[in-house]
């Protein structure tokens, strides 16, 4: 390329107690260009996008941007060099409206009167959205909006202004296909006015449908540089991985689940009729032990306010639901850990971890709270769990009094399954929960999952990615609109087959 790069990085270096998170790292952007990084959960992607933004510093190497070595002391410098970013997780005000968290920090004010100017924010935030063929109501506080969402409005924020580099760290990972779809085509406008883009994700099928390039870190080095056209996929997750025919091994795996696994048993869970006004529509749905079924959907068909239901998150107002075919009220969540139930939930900043605490402290809550804060699980014990899930999941942690906080996204993700797996429950519902979190570990975890079934683990297993669904699932109830319109189960199990259901009338 005979362009120079606008953004450049020579022998980056950058350890944390334990890790060393970048090792001489050399990395190049070019304007014009959309650059995805790739790597296993802990590879280093994170780092590298927080060295280059000012939240972390280097100990060693140099940013070059624009052929200039620069230094970002905060966040704030790298912005107001022109690097915009987007975080792994949606770091916006909840409780504020749409409208200022685009404008957070950057108000336009009347001139002369130090007044904020309501009229101008407002207009100029919906035409941010516009940008993003997104029509919302700006005044209405964030939190009232979908995580979906909120994310567009974090994408919107990073886009409205003059920016030179737009990085954006798995900003999909909450998105459904139209939503990703319709960021991807902002994203080829910004990229054809110059504007070069750090992309980071897990999901291969985005990766090759919008990167000019790929950098793949392993182990907090850089592995290479490709051109996307030039790299393909079973060598990108070789590399990824560390192994020559690691991505033979995938496709295998991939392919092992073809049977389906015969159950005569009872039904561990039944729901008959169950459903909540404009919420969910009345289902049926039965979870047998040993087996996972699947539920497939986009996101907003009724998947998560399904699960919700049965766990007694949330109240249903119609139906009944038997468990081990007795009649049970599930009127709360404590209701259902008490029969059994367990559910992992998707927002895992929201429901899900809590930042300060270790690892071992984390994995053990949910145990501690179903055996009652009164009786505390001794020292010992919680470390010994703490390092059996460690173990088992392959959670990537210098030990396991590390504050989960400090953790890369998807090992955060591995401990709260962990959390789950503890209190050893008959029903376990998974809500995303491969989300960030990469192609080999997801594999992984599902044969864990799977192994757990054999034991008599019934799971009821939510994603979006309906290949992964399609591979784990015994069953598949495919959802669209708010109700449950086909269950799949035998050699009737294709993607095919569920994306034709879930697109319904509307083909
Ligand atoms: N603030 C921190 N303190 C201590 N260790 C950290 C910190 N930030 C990251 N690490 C460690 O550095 C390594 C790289 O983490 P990073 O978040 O960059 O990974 P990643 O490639 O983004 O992974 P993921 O795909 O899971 O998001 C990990 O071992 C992580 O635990
Ligand atoms: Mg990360």
């Amino acid at each position: 390329m005979s362009v120079s790069p606008i953004l450049e990085t020579v022998g980056l270096t950058r350890t944390f107690p334990g890790v060393r998170a970048l090792d001489r790292v050399d990395f190049r952007l070019y304007p014009g260009e959309i650059h995805t990084l790739m790597g296993q959960n802990g590879a280093g992607k994170s780092t590298l996008i927080n060295v280059l933004t000012g939240v972390h510093q280097p100990e060693a190497g140099e940013i070059r941007l624009a052929d200039q070595a620069v230094h970002f002391p905060t966040p704030q410098m790298a912005e107001a060099a022109g690097i915009q970013t987007l975080y792994q997780e949606v770091n916006l005000c909840p409780n504020l409206s749409v409208a200022e968290n685009i404008f957070a920090g950057r108000q336009p004010r009347k001139r002369g009167l130090g007044l904020i100017d309501w009229k101008t924010i407002h207009r100029r935030a919906e035409e941010a959205l516009a940008e993003l063929t997104l029509s919302l109501d700006v005044t209405q506080s964030l939190d009232t909006y979908p995580i979906a969402m909120q994310q567009m409005v974090a994408i919107a924020r990073a886009v409205s202004v003059d920016a030179r580099i737009l990085i954006l760290d798995e900003p999909t990972s909450s998105l459904d296909e139209g939503e990703v779809a319709r960021l991807f085509d902002v994203l080829r406008k910004l990229k054809a006015s110059g504007i070069a883009i750090l992309f980071v994700t897990h999901f291969l099928e985005q990766t090759y449908a919008i990167s000019d390039r790929i950098t793949v870190m392993r182990n907090g080095e850089r592995e290479g540089e490709y051109l996307a056209a030039d790299l393909p996929v079973q060598t990108l997750v070789a590399k990824m991985v560390g192994l020559q025919n690691a991505g033979e091994r995938l496709t295998q795996a991939e392919a092992a689940h073809t049977e389906t696994a015969a159950s005569h048993a009872e039904p561990y869970l039944a729901a008959q009729g169950v459903a909540r006004r404009g919420v969910l529509n009345p289902l049926d749905l039965e979870v047998l032990p040993g087996q996972i079924l699947g539920l497939a959907g986009l996101l907003g068909s009724g998947r998560t306010e399904t699960a919700r239901l049965l766990f007694g998150a949330d109240k249903a107002d119609a139906g009944t639901v038997h468990i081990n075919g007795r009649p049970v009220k599930l009127s709360s969540p404590r209701d259902a850990v008490r029969h059994g139930m367990a559910y992992c939930p998707e927002d895992r900043k929201k429901e899900g971890i809590v930042a300060d605490l270790s690892i071992r402290e984390n994995i053990v809550l949910a145990l501690q709270a179903q055996l009652g804060w009164w009786r505390m699980i001794r020292r010992s014990r919680q470390r010994e769990l703490a390092n059996e899930y460690i173990e088992q999941l392959g959670i990537k942690a210098r030990d396991a009094e590390q504050p989960i906080g400090l953790l890369s996204g998807g090992n955060q993700q591995k401990v709260l399954l962990a959390r789950w797996l503890a209190t050893k429950p008959r029903l376990l519902i998974l809500d995303e929960p491969t989300r960030g979190i990469d192609v080999a570990a997801k594999f992984e975890i599902m044969d864990r999952v799977r192994a757990l079934c054999a034991k008599g683990l019934g799971i009821l297993f939510i994603s979006s990615e309906i290949s992964e669904v399609v591979r784990v699932s015994d069953r598949i109830a495919v959802m669209r609109d708010r109700r449950k319109v086909a269950e799949l189960s035998g050699a009737a199990r294709s993607e095919h087959e569920v994306y034709d259901l879930i697109a319904g009338d509307r083909r």
